[in-house]
């Protein structure tokens, strides 16, 4: 270790030299920014970056193995969710690592904070002629096309080659912002003070067709209970990034509307990562935080519920949230979020460490549920003309569980919009591979060569997903999405932990492998074999549901009842 004289005399000096001189190798590139983003022009060199070094975690494969062993049905040790301890113990750096990065840090006047509860991830103030030093980077300006936003980033950048194997990426580099509007799509709405009466609808809930879908009619559709859960220790979260929050006085209005069964009073907690806002200026409150509180509060009756307000860039916030998850010692047993970015904005590696934040949340027994995305197989929102279909990142994780959209009563479809594909970033888990198989023989060689057959594939389960009723700055709005179809299957699964822990059972965790079982979850879902998702234009058509799963609608969507019996209960 540096003496700390020695540290803020090199920062007083600025004497960069020294890392220069260890021999440098590029460590992430990418070939040029994401489409829609233009280089334009050099970036301040005093501009500060908030640089994130995240280092090599010591155990990943035992991590992968542990989670697998818990939440295998067919495993001895299915259920015996880890510790705190026990998960940071597979990701925590070694202590060569660790030191090789302080190190390295320090001779370059740099003292970094760790970030992690595991101390995996440091992070570091630097100014952008630093950085450009510090990892032979070329920080530049660039814009986004269409809303002018601009942003600094590299397009590569270098570790010294006796770090490579120590530090595993450094971020912000080649990871482009999120300039996504993250809202659900807006189907219809009525501006008027909400008098908090039920309002006269003009089609019956849960008839045929399209209807306007409301807690009661979903309470219908898949069994769900009304009746309250009963344990202290069960809770719900929804995320929210972007600046977008929840409202507590919509909420209100949304429960004395559509359950009259339960107090209107009835409400969520707010948790604030890295300053995340939560103004309660109900005006601008977000329709896309208000339809996920609303649903996971009037689904998950009596669970407790969390409103996870999480401040920073998408890409950082993301990184953020699953630490502060990580740093509880009781995490929320499910964590819905129907946020998402297209795959390739993101760096491998980034995707990557952040998909293994969501393995040890998994290994600790929480369920992380994700929106498959709202552009069929065009990204996260519908893109005229990508040539090749575009993945959705987190719901590419192969540690979450990815929820589709349904449509149309009484014999749901796949909704046009539905997220799905296959990840160019992580291969295909055992889990899911016998399903995926079935689905890509029958599939011949359509849309052959424009997605990756080996990726993993979602989404891996769905739920109605179209013209949702909700309640947003005090005015009546119809939305549709993922964003929809995500709060309500998490708030099934929340529901189900609350019969689990009351029989004295663990608590489902990462999902997937029990969902994928033919002998557990496969049988609890409805099959949708109808409808197609949407296509890049340009003469690609999108995937079809189909038998079995397939990426619009994946296994299907939850009935309440039969899930209940394959989780035991
Ligand atoms: C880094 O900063 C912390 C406080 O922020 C201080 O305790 C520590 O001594 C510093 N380390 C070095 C090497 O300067
Ligand atoms: C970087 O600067 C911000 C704002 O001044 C501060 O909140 C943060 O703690 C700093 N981070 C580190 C790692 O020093
Ligand atoms: C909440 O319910 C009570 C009746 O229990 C009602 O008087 C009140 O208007 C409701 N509040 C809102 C905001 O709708
Ligand atoms: C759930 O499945 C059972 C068995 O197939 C069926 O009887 C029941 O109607 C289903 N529940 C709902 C709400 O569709
Ligand atoms: C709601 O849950 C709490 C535990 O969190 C329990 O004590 C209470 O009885 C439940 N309410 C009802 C009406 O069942
Ligand atoms: C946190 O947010 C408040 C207002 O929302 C702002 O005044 C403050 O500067 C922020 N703090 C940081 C560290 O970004
Ligand atoms: C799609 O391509 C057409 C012409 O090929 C162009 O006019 C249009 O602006 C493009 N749309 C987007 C969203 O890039
Ligand atoms: C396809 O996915 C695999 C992971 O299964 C990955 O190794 C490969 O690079 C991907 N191919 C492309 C063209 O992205
Ligand atoms: C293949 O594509 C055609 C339309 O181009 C569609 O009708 C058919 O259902 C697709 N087959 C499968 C298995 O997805």
């Amino acid at each position: 270790m540096v003496a700390v004289c020695t540290v803020v005399l090199l920062l007083s000096t600025l004497v960069l030299g020294e890392s220069t001189t260890h021999s440098l190798r590029v460590h992430e590139r990418r070939d040029a920014a994401p489409l829609g983003f233009t280089h334009s022009g050099a970036a301040n060199a005093d501009h500060m970056l908030s640089l994130r070094i995240g280092l090599v975690q010591n155990n990943l494969q035992g991590l992968y193995d542990a989670l697998n062993d818990v939440s295998d049905p067919s495993s001895d040790k299915y259920g015996q969710h880890l510790s705190r301890e026990e998960v940071e113990a597979f990701v925590a750096p070694t202590s060569d690592s660790f030191s090789a990065a302080t190190t390295w840090l320090n001779k370059n006047g740099l003292n970094a904070t760790a970030v992690s509860p595991a101390r995996d991830w440091l992070a570091v103030n630097i100014s952008v002629s630093q950085a450009n030093s510090l990892l032979s980077a070329e920080y530049s300006l660039f814009t986004h096309d269409a809303t002018s936003t601009e942003t600094i980033r590299t397009l590569e950048y270098s570790l010294p080659t006796d770090l490579q194997a120590h530090i595993d990426c450094v971020h912000p580099t080649t990871t482009f912002p999120s300039v996504i509007n993250h809202s659900p799509i807006l189907e219809s709405w009525t501006r008027r003070e909400d008098t908090g009466e039920v309002e006269a609808r003009d089609v019956t809930p849960c008839g045929s067709g399209s209807p306007n879908m409301v807690p009661e009619c979903l309470q219908a559709m898949y069994g769900i209970p009304t009746t309250p859960a009963t344990q202290s220790s069960n809770q719900i979260a929804v995320t929210g990034y972007d600046g977008i929050y929840a409202e507590q006085a919509d909420l209100q209005s949304f429960l004395t509307a559509y359950r009259p069964d339960v107090s209107n009073t009835t409400t969520y907690s707010v948790i604030s990562v890295n300053n995340g806002t939560d103004p309660q200026w109900r005006e601008n409150a977000g329709t896309e935080a208000n339809l996920d509180i609303e649903y996971a509060v009037g689904l998950a009756t009596n669970v407790s519920a969390y409103f996870v307000t999480v401040g920073g860039s998408f890409d950082d916030a993301l990184l953020d949230a699953a630490n502060y998850l990580l740093s509880m010692d009781s995490p929320p047993q499910v964590v819905s979020t129907s946020y998402g970015d297209n795959e390739n904005v993101l760096s491998e590696k980034l995707a990557n460490s952040i998909c293994n934040a969501y393995a040890q949340l998994g290994a600790r027994g929480v369920s992380i549920l994700y929106a498959s995305g709202d552009g069929g197989v065009s990204g996260n929102q519908a893109s005229d003309n990508c040539t090749e279909f575009v993945p959705v990142f987190p719901a590419s994780c192969p540690y979450v569980t990815t929820v589709g959209a349904t449509t149309e009563q009484p014999t749901e479809i796949g909704a046009s919009f539905s997220g799905g594909g296959f990840s160019n970033y992580f291969a295909q888990p055992a889990y899911q591979s016998a399903a995926v198989a079935s689905y890509l023989s029958a599939l011949g060689s359509n849309s052959s060569g424009l997605f990756n057959t080996t990726g993993r594939a979602y989404p891996d389960v769905s739920a109605y997903g179209t013209r949702y009723d909700i309640k947003s700055g005090a005015v009546s709005l119809i939305v549709s999405g993922t964003s929809c179809s995500t709060p309500t299957f998490a708030a099934i699964v929340a529901l189900l932990n609350d019969q689990l822990l009351s029989a004295g059972k663990s608590v489902l965790g990462f999902l997937n492998p029990w969902l994928y079982s033919t002998a557990a979850g496969m049988g609890a879902l409805n099959d949708v074999v109808g409808g197609n998702n949407l296509a890049c234009s340009g003469g690609t058509t999108g995937f079809y549901a189909a038998q079995g799963w397939d990426p619009v609608t994946g296994l299907g969507t939850p009935n309440f009842t039969l899930l209940a019996s394959a989780a035991g209960l």
